[in-house]
């Protein structure tokens, strides 16, 4: 192996070859940069993405197909294995470059023989990692990767038995997106370049071992899995999980996993599930790839859900027991053709995968649901929208739809907005043109650019020559421009009107001129109209207020995750401490950062608060994914406080 200072390697992009002198390389430069010009430039330009977030050469070497072979040790808290890239090189290069964080290489070979290689490292990057050069010949047809990962990998969680549902065994999960790949595998971590694969995975004997690929529906006597997945992939979308866990089938080919006390509950909640396929395949084509699973997780899992293929991750905060939270599943399924289909080329191109998949999900959702139930998703997220645009002040760059995260990590600037402000440009086109040609775009869409990436420029060709070129007039004064390169919220975004939620604020007026809680109309009211209920209260309670509505309504103990959720909000920015008990329990119990965030964020408000925020995490952040504490160590400033703290 080669130290960072043997080898001229890697600083970002500006990247130097090691084995030619300078002349010779100049020489070499010139001639290739004049081929490019004049005969592929015109395809090249294209096609060639600078993603910021990779080490890796795509354009140079790129990998074809992953042959993956990994035990998992629960005792040590690693992985440990082998990864063999099948490459491509296309342009005789004599490096291949992969993105790795705090993996340890054991030796790297050379195709099906093992011939040893060199490999070097690049300089370490706090979010990106470092570099992996291998050096091989223009020849070289595969290299094989020993490698094995820290007990800290950022992808994977390791939960002891207390830390899950059933307490019975442990339960390893992984989150590769965005750039999280590259801590459980050596990869090329960019969106924007897939691989197919195939993986062997040892477990200890009494586990399942799940991935986002073909899947086994019953635990293996000696735990060893195989999975193949055909269809080519991006790394954010690898995904392993390890526990005790059990299979339903929903349909031929649709089903749920679950820790075997939620299995009953999650097929059920989840039994629409068929329906919400052949919903999505009536309106934007064939879905590709084979199964859809649902695999719902320990609470610790710190997203609602993740669309790995074939296989959605899930958080069990959704099973509500009215079947009213699955449109987190409508969404996951959507990405099946936003997002895993069609990809985002960077993370900048981020509101491609969300946007495009809110739109779909609120599609399915109509579908099955109905519009007066669709129209409050649609109102709950303009809200959102607001809020978040109020947050990060409208005139930040975050708030347009391409994102400009070079140089950050890009969690940080994944915000809400790439979500609703994405999807509610595409309902002012869809409302523009109507719903009928809007749909054969985006169908057409889907199956031109299919397992492709796509770019946010490349994009809006296409839209400019398919939709809005052909119907100049009907888009004669839409900027659409403005809502992709500009800040805030267009002006020309049309108020979301909800009949159910009319009622819920004639409701709420009712409760401010004195009607009680009891007398109030609510009986039919869903998860939805509960948190525009709350959302909907002043922002100053008493606490005669307060305890009123909790006696009525027992939003304390609340079983859904969303109330409750909402409720502690409204606790702390009253200091109504009798909830605080029950958010304690739920903050030490989920880990689902949308859940967490405000609670922290609302607490380190005032001095009390503060407190209570630190008492708190010190307990909780142990149960919590590195891309949660990662967020929350930073709203408590955790680095300084953690000290400081007297608890
Ligand atoms: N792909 C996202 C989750 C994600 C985004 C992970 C960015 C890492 C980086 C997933 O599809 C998602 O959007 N989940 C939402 C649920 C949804 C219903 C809006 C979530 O987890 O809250
Ligand atoms: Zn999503």
């Amino acid at each position: 192996m080669l130290s960072i200072s043997d080898a001229s390697i890697v600083s970002c992009k500006i990247k130097k070859m090691v084995k030619f002198p300078m002349r010779h390389y100049i020489f070499k430069l010139n001639l290739v940069f004049a081929f490019c010009l004049f005969y592929l430039w015109p395809a090249f330009a294209q096609e060639k993405i600078n993603d910021p977030h990779s080490f890796a050469e795509p354009t140079k070497v790129i990998v074809k197909h992953l042959d993956l072979n990994i035990s998992v040790d629960f005792n040590k808290k690693n992985l440990t294995g082998k990864a063999s890239w099948t490459i491509e090189n296309n342009a005789a290069s004599n490096q291949i470059i992969f993105d790795t964080r705090d993996l340890a290489i054991v030796k790297v070979t050379l195709n099906e023989k093992e011939i040893p290689a060199k490999f070097a490292w690049g300089k370490k990057d706090t979010f990106l990692g470092k570099a992996l050069v291998i050096f091989i010949t223009p020849e070289t047809k595969s290299v094989n990767i020993y490698y094995f990962t820290s007990p800290d990998a950022v992808a994977l969680q390791w939960l002891s038995p207390q830390q899950t549902s059933d307490k019975t065994s442990p339960f390893l999960f992984t989150q590769s997106q965005a750039i999280l790949a590259r801590s459980w595998l050596p990869c090329q971590d960019s969106p924007g370049i897939r691989f197919t694969y195939e993986a062997d995975v040892s477990v200890p004997p009494d586990l399942l071992a799940l991935m986002s690929a073909s899947n086994p529906t019953q635990k293996n006597v000696n735990g060893r899995y195989h999975f193949v997945m055909d269809q080519p992939i991006p790394s954010y979308l690898m995904a392993l999980a390890v526990g005790s866990i059990e299979f339903e089938s929903l349909s031929k080919n649709t089903g749920v996993y679950a820790e075997p006390s939620m299995l009953k509950k999650v097929a059920w909640e989840f039994a629409d599930i068929p329906k919400m396929i052949s919903a999505a395949e009536n309106l934007y084509g064939p879905y590709r790839w084979e199964r859809y699973d649902v695999l719902v997780l320990p609470p610790s899992f710190p997203f609602g859900g993740m669309e790995n293929p074939r296989l959605t991750f899930a958080t069990p905060t959704v099973i509500a027991g009215d079947r009213s939270l699955v449109s987190l599943v409508a969404h996951e399924l959507a990405h099946s053709w936003s997002g895993n289909l069609v990809t985002n080329a960077t993370w900048d191109d981020f509101w491609l995968n969300e946007g495009f998949t809110v739109y779909f999900e609120r599609r399915i959702d109509e579908n099955l649901y109905g519009k007066d139930f669709t129209d409050m998703e649609w109102s709950l997220g303009i809200d959102d929208l607001t809020g978040e645009i109020a947050d990060l002040g409208d005139t930040s760059r975050d708030t347009r739809l391409k994102l400009n995260l070079a140089g950050r990590d890009p969690d940080d600037g994944m915000t809400g907005i790439a979500y609703e402000k994405g999807a509610l440009l595409l309902r002012c086109v869809e409302e523009k043109i109507g719903r009928e040609k809007f749909d054969i775009f985006l169908k057409n869409y889907f199956s031109t650019y299919a397992f492709q990436s796509m770019t946010t420029e490349k994009f809006l060709t296409y839209l400019d020559k398919k939709l809005i070129l052909p119907n100049s007039e009907v888009f004669k004064h839409f900027d659409y421009r403005s809502w992709i390169y500009g800040e805030g919220l267009p002006k020309e975004c049309r108020p979301i009107f909800s009949i159910r939620f009319q009622e819920v604020d004639e409701e709420i007026e009712r409760w401010k001129t004195g009607v009680a809680p009891g007398e109030l109309t609510t009986e039919k009211w869903s998860t939805q109209e509960w948190l525009h209920f709350l959302k909907g209260m002043p922002e100053q309670l008493s606490t005669k207020q307060m305890l009123l509505l909790d006696h009525h309504f027992h939003f304390t103990t609340s079983q859904n995750s969303e109330i409750a959720d909402s409720w502690y909000l409204l606790a702390i920015k009253n200091w109504y401490s009798d909830a605080f008990p029950a958010m304690e329990q739920f903050l030490t119990s989920v880990g689902r950062r949308k859940f967490l965030t405000p609670l922290y964020e609302e607490m380190m408000k005032t001095e009390l608060g503060k407190k209570l925020a630190l008492q708190i995490y010190k307990k909780a952040r142990p149960n919590y994914h590195s891309v949660s504490t990662g967020t929350i160590d930073e709203v408590l400033d955790w680095k300084n406080n953690s000290f400081k703290s007297p608890y």
